[in-house]
């Protein structure tokens, strides 16, 4: 089995299209992945995934990583509280809002308790999605390490957080805000009709057709004014050309 018919074998079986993510990044992360759990070669590696379901568990971990954590780059947060108090000050009936690839919780979490400090109105709504199921379980327990919360400030770690047990467990009311679902920013249609698009630290793992795409596909499902935030290291240099205009260092705002 060459490489190409192992991503075809890994389409039918997990679902998950690996034509989309950055070829010599992925092919290396595979073949480091096989040597570590004693693979020869890519057949002996699907027999291995068909019959482990331990070993099928490591593999979609490994293949979507997901790391993350509250306010990840808490400096572009605070910037997106100042575009978002703008943005609600005209909007002032509720606002939607998409937290796409949000792994563990963290991310939407951290947008509905800013959404709750800003007060603006209880009409919002989060939906939060991600392609791996177990993560979105996990994410919708709300249970979270010292290492998650870091960049919580003390007063919303207080007034947002039980601490048991070396576990920080998310307020239910901030649960409540939320709605967790499963999809894929490759293979399935977007909902449209956001103000808010937040997605980061996943376009980085793509191709830059796939990329170009996804968000042409953001563009179309934002209101116009609606803004998109991404990672830290995902600037977007042709915006214009996805109708997007340059709000913030990594906000930009659908024209
Ligand atoms: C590094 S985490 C980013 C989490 C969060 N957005 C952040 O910045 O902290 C990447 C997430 O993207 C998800 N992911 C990978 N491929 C995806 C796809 N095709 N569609 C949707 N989510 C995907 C992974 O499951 C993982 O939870």
């Amino acid at each position: 089995m060459n490489i190409d018919q192992f991503k075809d074998w890994v389409h039918k079986d997990f679902g998950i299209y690996l034509f989309a993510y950055k070829e010599n990044q992925l092919n290396r992360r595979i073949l480091s992945l096989m040597s570590r759990v004693g693979a020869k070669d890519l057949d002996e590696y699907v027999k291995l995934l068909k019959t482990d379901s331990n070993q099928r568990q490591k593999f979609l971990d490994f293949i979507t990583i997901n790391v993350t954590e509250f306010f990840r780059n808490p400096e572009l947060f605070d910037e997106l509280k100042k575009e978002l108090q703008a943005y609600l000050d005209a909007h002032r009936n509720g606002i939607k809002i998409w937290s796409a690839a949000c792994s563990i919780g963290a991310e939407p979490y951290s947008l509905a308790i800013i959404l709750d400090n800003l007060k603006n109105s209880d009409k919002n709504t989060i939906i939060a999605s991600d392609i791996d199921s177990t993560i979105l379980e996990r994410a919708k327990k709300g249970e979270f390490t010292d290492a998650e919360i870091k960049n919580v400030e003390a007063s919303y770690l207080k007034k947002y957080f039980e601490a048991k047990n070396d576990k920080y467990t998310i307020d239910t009311r901030i649960k409540n805000m939320i709605t967790f679902r499963k999809h894929d920013l490759i293979l399935d249609d977007y909902e449209k009709g956001f103000d808010l698009i937040v997605c980061r630290n996943v376009v980085i793992y793509f191709n830059q057709d796939i990329k170009e795409k996804i968000y042409e596909k953001f563009s179309s499902s934002l209101n116009r004014g609606g803004l998109l935030f991404v990672g830290a290291t995902e600037s977007i240099y042709n915006c214009k050309e996805f109708g997007f205009e340059k709000a913030s260092t990594f906000i930009y705002r659908k024209l």
